[in-house]
């Protein structure tokens, strides 16, 4: 029986210093089409994201264009919301973490837990530019790695070694912004004492919220032992003043995930169907899921669930965790001139033939997936070009020309009960997020339908026995349809075009009906084939 869900889906945060990306494309997409499938099969479903406007970064890019913060971000928002508009990306909402819904809960959920004792105060040793008058953030100090004496390694992590450290403990420090030596400075800190939570976290990591591998390495952090987190910031910096404070920050870190709920807040604000605290309530029976990628695993699996235990809120029902975009074998960088933002992949291409490529490369684990130019455009054209659209146009040539748009009474019912049958296999697949596997029973259906026109062959008995051509192409049409139901999820832009070619609303509920004596409309291009001399020069 089908019990309706309640269901609100998150992407990551996105930073307001800079343009969305094919990486940050990858888990919105991904999201995305988990979004449309879960709709379309009848959930209640609220998809919300907005960008994560503080931090030092947009700070110090104000300041070297001697403007206001607030400035750069909002224009990176209104950036930010035309990108994911052009990639039929849908969110309910995106807010910003720089809103007074974020500040004012932020407060709340401070003040709350510092109430019941989770909130410690320490001084610690930090290092300081003195040139640039600012403590520096670990992405801004470089040096030895004190584990595996690595050079060039950030202060917080060694790519070289693997290890976490604190900025203090690297050899030879130097300041990025600088290029100076830093000193080292006391200052006053509050932490958030994650060890508290210990027990907790535990059990809540073993129920089912994460997929195993990703639970593998949890277990390493829980060795290691959780440390508690500084949640602080020295001014100058660009967020949250912490009140009764004089130049104290909270940390950008603490504020974004927080933004999950303050965007949430400002849905319900708009949307009087929705109770936030039905929502947000410890005991809430909704579902919260967050996609993620691998490189904020420790914030989502250990920071986030456990403010949330510590307000007494509801944890996530899950995390999906996706791995990082490569091009062409590459880590995308703007330094290898192959860093591909959302704007400049619509001057050589279409959104649905990315969202296309990722889903037939996406499933639930999370290995990192890699965008090829080359097997793109072989994939685009031989699977959506030459196997799908192609089903539609030589089946609608017929019915266009020689029937007056009319689909038979007669079509092969058996063979359709087999295009139907092959639903539960492919909803247990889009519901595990198994997009890949969805392709391939995809291209399956398609294979076996352009195989039935080809034995049939319409083109030389139309002139012969009509009625047979009809049932044919009638059957071609009905096959069709039900491989771009199974598709729309994934390409909202084929699936609309489709649904105006047809003359029917494309949904999951009425594939069982064959589309018989039905109208249809004159077939229209649907898709273009890519050309691989216009794309290849997207990467230099
Ligand atoms: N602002 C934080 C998230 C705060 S959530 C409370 C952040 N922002 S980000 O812009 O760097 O990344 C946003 C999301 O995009 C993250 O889930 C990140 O993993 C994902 N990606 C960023 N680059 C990526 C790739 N190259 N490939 C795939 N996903 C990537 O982290
Ligand atoms: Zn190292």
């Amino acid at each position: 029986m089908f019990t309706k869900k309640q269901m609100l889906i998150t992407c990551a945060l996105p930073y307001a210093n800079g343009s969305i990306h094919l990486g940050h494309l990858l888990e919105h997409i991904q999201a995305d089409i988990w979004v449309r499938y879960n709709r379309m099969s009848g959930h209640e479903v609220y998809f919300i994201c907005a960008d994560d406007a503080h931090g030092t970064p947009v700070m110090l890019k104000a300041k070297k264009l001697n403007i206001k913060p607030e400035k750069i971000i909002s224009k990176i928002y209104n950036e930010h919301i035309l990108d994911f508009k052009n990639f039929h990306i849908i969110h309910d909402n995106y807010h910003s973490t720089n809103s007074m819904e974020n500040f004012f809960f932020v407060k709340l959920i401070f003040n709350n837990l510092k109430k019941k004792n989770f909130i410690k105060k320490k001084i610690i040793k930090q290092l300081y530019d003195s040139k640039y008058n600012i403590f520096l953030p670990d992405r801004f100090i470089k040096g030895e790695c004190p584990n595996c004496k690595s050079i060039d390694q950030y202060g917080d992590h060694c790519e070289n070694c693997g290890t976490t450290y604190s900025s203090i403990l690297l050899k030879n420090p130097i300041s990025v912004l600088s290029k100076t030596k830093p000193i080292l400075c006391n200052s006053e800190h509050y932490f958030f004492d994650l060890p508290q939570f210990y027990g907790f976290l535990k059990s809540w990591i073993n129920s089912d919220v994460l997929d195993y591998n990703i639970k593998n390495k949890i277990q390493e952090w829980f060795f290691l032992g959780l440390k508690q987190w500084d949640i602080t910031r020295d001014g100058p910096y660009f967020g949250f003043k912490i009140p009764k404070t004089i130049n104290k920050y909270f940390y950008v870190w603490l504020d974004a995930p927080i933004g999950y709920i303050s965007t949430f807040k400002n849905l319900c604000d708009k949307n009087p169907k929705l109770n936030f605290y039905q929502w947000w309530k410890k005991e809430s029976n909704t579902k919260l899921y967050h996609f993620i990628g691998k490189d904020i695993i420790y914030f989502h699996s250990l920071f986030w669930p456990a403010i949330l235990e510590g307000i007494n809120f509801r944890k996530p029902t899950k995390l999906f965790v996706h791995g990082h975009l490569t091009l062409n074998g590459y880590k995308m960088s703007k330094s290898k001139g192959n860093f591909i933002t959302a704007q400049k992949w619509l001057k050589f291409s279409d959104s649905d033939s990315l969202r296309y490529y990722y889903a037939s490369k996406l499933s639930s684990h999370i290995n990192d997936i890699d965008l090829n130019i080359n097997d793109f455009v072989f994939k685009i054209n031989s699977d959506i070009v030459n196997k799908i659209v192609n089903l539609a146009s030589r089946n609608a040539y017929f019915i266009n020309n020689y029937f007056s748009n009319n689909l038979s009474e007669n079509i092969n019912f058996l063979l359709y009960l087999k295009f139907i049958k092959k639903s539960e296999i492919i909803h247990d697949y889009f519901f595990k997020r198994k997009y890949s596997h969805v392709i391939k029973q995809i291209i399956i259906l398609s294979d076996i339908a352009n195989s039935y026109i080809d034995k049939y062959k319409p083109w030389l008995l139309i002139n012969n026995d009509k009625q047979k051509v009809q049932n044919i192409c009638s059957m071609g049409i009905n096959m069709f349809r039900v491989i771009i139901t199974y598709l729309k999820p994934i390409m909202p832009v084929l699936s609309k075009k489709t649904e105006s070619f047809l003359n029917y609303k494309l949904c999951f509920q009425n594939i069982k009906k064959p589309l018989i004596d039905h109208k249809i409309n004159k077939f229209k291009l649907l898709f273009s084939r890519i050309d691989i001399k216009n794309i290849k020069n997207i990467i230099k």
